[in-house]
């Protein structure tokens, strides 16, 4: 009998990684309605920006964030993030906006106010979910849960290729170093650490290109999904 259950298949890793690629990926491969966490994050942080808030200060972050308006729509390719009404898709890829998203990740109340909606992400007849705590936290009884890491040093490279490719100005030491303190936030907080999930599947990337990493993804859901239907 085919299974035919909604399911959610959970993607975590550090920035770089290439865990946003491969969740596009998945989703377009499978029709699956796609969660970019991250975005979510960033477009709190900007919303706190916006209202003037030292980010430093937890209480009134969470405060700010009491009133956030976002929304996303399907654009032609990727979808379109909107705070409070305004199209903010080139601000919030901009690494001062993952910079301050990964500042208010830290707080408790922050993550609280934005469990609900990332889980409202989960419909039928599937959700393919991106970020840090997708699989122990948020949707911990996802059915698949990847893991991907890369070199810090891959990670500056793609990131520098991405900013050449979109003629911004970068520097590969800069993006090196910003990663590295990214790093080290997103896995020392005390509040849902970037780990993986005590049964992830670890794919390091560092030597893969997208195709091979989808390729392998892929290949693990379909047998898992195969031998469920049996
Ligand atoms: O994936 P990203 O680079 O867009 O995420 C930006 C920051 O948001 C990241 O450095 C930490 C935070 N974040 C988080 O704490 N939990 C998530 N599930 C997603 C992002």
């Amino acid at each position: 009998m085919r299974d035919k259950q909604p399911y959610i298949i959970a993607i975590d890793g550090p920035s770089g990684s290439g865990k946003g690629s491969l969740a596009v990926q998945l989703a377009g491969k499978l029709n699956f309605h796609l969660l970019d966490s991250g975005a979510i994050y960033r477009l709190a942080a900007l919303k706190a920006l916006q209202d003037g808030i030292d980010l430093e200060q937890e209480s009134e972050v969470v405060t700010s964030l009491a009133d956030l308006n976002i929304r996303f729509e399907i654009g032609d390719e990727l979808s379109i993030p909107y705070l409070n009404d305004t199209d903010v898709s080139e601000q919030i890829r901009l690494e001062s906006s993952g910079e301050a998203a990964s500042v208010i990740a830290r707080y408790p109340g922050v993550r609280k106010q934005l469990l609900a909606w990332q889980r409202e992400f989960f419909r039928p007849p599937g959700l393919v979910a991106d970020g840090r705590d997708m699989g122990t936290v948020v949707f911990p009884d996802a059915r698949f849960k990847f893991f991907l890491c890369a070199s810090v040093e891959i990670r500056a490279l793609r990131r520098y290729n991405q900013l050449i490719s979109m003629e911004l100005s970068a520097n590969i030491d800069q993006l090196r170093a910003d990663i590295s303190e990214r790093d080290e936030r997103d896995k020392n907080r005390a509040e849902s650490p970037l780990i993986p999930a005590s049964e992830a599947i670890i794919v390091d990337s560092s030597l893969l290109d997208l195709e091979q990493v989808v390729d392998l993804v892929m290949s693990h859901i379909v047998e898992v999904n195969e031998n469920r239907s049996l």
